[in-house]
């Protein structure tokens, strides 16, 4: 492709990114080359930085997961998009050693069935906070071989029954709440009643505090008597998640975002999730394709946590990847590429 594209490369683990051209491919089937306005970063994105998590990706690498922008290009097969639509899409560039599927970039390879409409009144630096986050959640709650969970739908008909949603107030978690919530689940919450309000904005019936020294029992208190579906641990205390689990009634399986270090209680299972595994099945589809674009537009999804915008242009990322490794508290760090200078 004749574009030229500027990157910020991670050329090894434990050095900070670097900016330098990188080559765009011709696009394969059911791609799309998206112009980024605006990208997202993760935590994820700091690790990548600091070690050689994933064993099959090689450095030089360009990481980061969430893209906003305006479509340049479509590959053979694509119908949903043409070029000129504003998209949100998640970036699998990483987990699939393919820099130029990567988001720190001017353009970026995103697959077309990760990748979303944005509504007319939306900014690029408010929806590129979903993908990862919403990719995760999706994983979690729906695949087969973690919750499996009833399909988000525009009219959710309650099912009676109620999921546990741990670290709500982060990224992973505002998606899970919102999506459960779609899927017709009451939802407890845990999160800081810093953010409560924002979960509860978000569908949860009940958010209870994780910092409070007494949460484990709490959360049994209030699970009590419900028909409880399992529990999606986006962040926060794993043990506590366990200890809670190996004590209600319902079933007791915990989807977690997180490498399980400790063992549960011998009645609770574990699922770990992998956020981009939606890419190969059926739930990424569903979930980019038949739900979000309708519940963006009308509303019934909301873009959360809100952006916090750290820096324009390639230069921010590592600035903005810095902050993230330092923490974030209900929101979610973006850079805004739409006046990118660099190239
Ligand atoms: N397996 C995968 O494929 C995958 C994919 C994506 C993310 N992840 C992992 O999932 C986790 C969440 O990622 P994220 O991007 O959603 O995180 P994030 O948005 O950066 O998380 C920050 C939020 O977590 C809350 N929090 C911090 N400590 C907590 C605790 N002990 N209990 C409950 N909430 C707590 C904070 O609230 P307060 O400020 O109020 O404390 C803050 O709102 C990370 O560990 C990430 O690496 C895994």
């Amino acid at each position: 492709m004749t574009i030229n594209n500027l990157a910020a490369w991670q050329r090894q683990p434990g050095k900070p990114l670097s900016i330098a051209p990188a080559e765009l491919p011709t696009l394969a089937h059911n791609e799309i080359l998206v112009k980024n306005e605006a990208v997202a970063i993760n935590p994820l994105d700091y690790i990548l930085q600091d070690m050689a998590l994933l064993p099959w990706l090689d450095y030089p690498a360009i990481i980061g997961s969430d893209v906003a922008g305006t479509i340049v290009a479509v590959g053979e097969g694509v119908d949903r998009f043409a070029v000129g639509d504003r998209v949100l899409g998640q970036a699998v560039g990483t987990t699939v050693n393919q820099p130029s599927q990567g988001a720190f970039q001017q353009h970026s390879v995103v697959l077309a069935h990760m990748a979303a409409p944005i509504p007319d009144e939306m900014k690029a630096i408010n929806a590129v906070v979903l993908p990862l986050g919403l990719g995760t959640a999706a994983s979690g709650l729906y695949q087969p071989g973690n919750l499996g969970l009833r399909h988000p739908s525009a009219n959710p008909q309650p099912s009676g029954e109620t999921l546990l949603v741990w670290g709500a107030s982060s990224s992973v978690g505002c998606n899970a709440v919102q999506l459960a919530t779609a899927s017709g689940y009451e939802v407890v919450a845990i999160a800081s009643p810093d953010h409560a309000t924002m979960v509860r904005e978000l569908g949860a019936a009940q958010v209870l505090d994780y910092r409070d020294a007494n949460v484990v029992n709490q959360v049994v208190e209030a699970l009590r008597g419900k028909i409880l579906v399992g529990a999606f641990h986006a962040t926060g205390n794993l043990a506590d998640t366990f200890k809670v689990m190996g004590q209600v009634e319902g079933r007791r399986l915990v989807a977690t975002t997180l490498p399980a270090q400790i063992e549960p209680p011998a009645t609770v299972e574990v699922a770990a999730i992998a956020g981009t595994s939606l890419r190969d099945d059926e739930v990424g589809p569903m979930i980019y394709c038949d739900f979000l674009p309708a519940a963006l537009a009308s509303g019934r999804y909301v873009a959360a946590p809100s952006p916090k915008v750290i820096g324009r242009g390639l230069k921010a990322l590592q600035h903005a990847v810095d902050a993230q490794r330092k923490g974030v508290s209900g929101y979610k760090l973006v850079v805004d590429l739409s006046r990118s200078e660099e190239a």
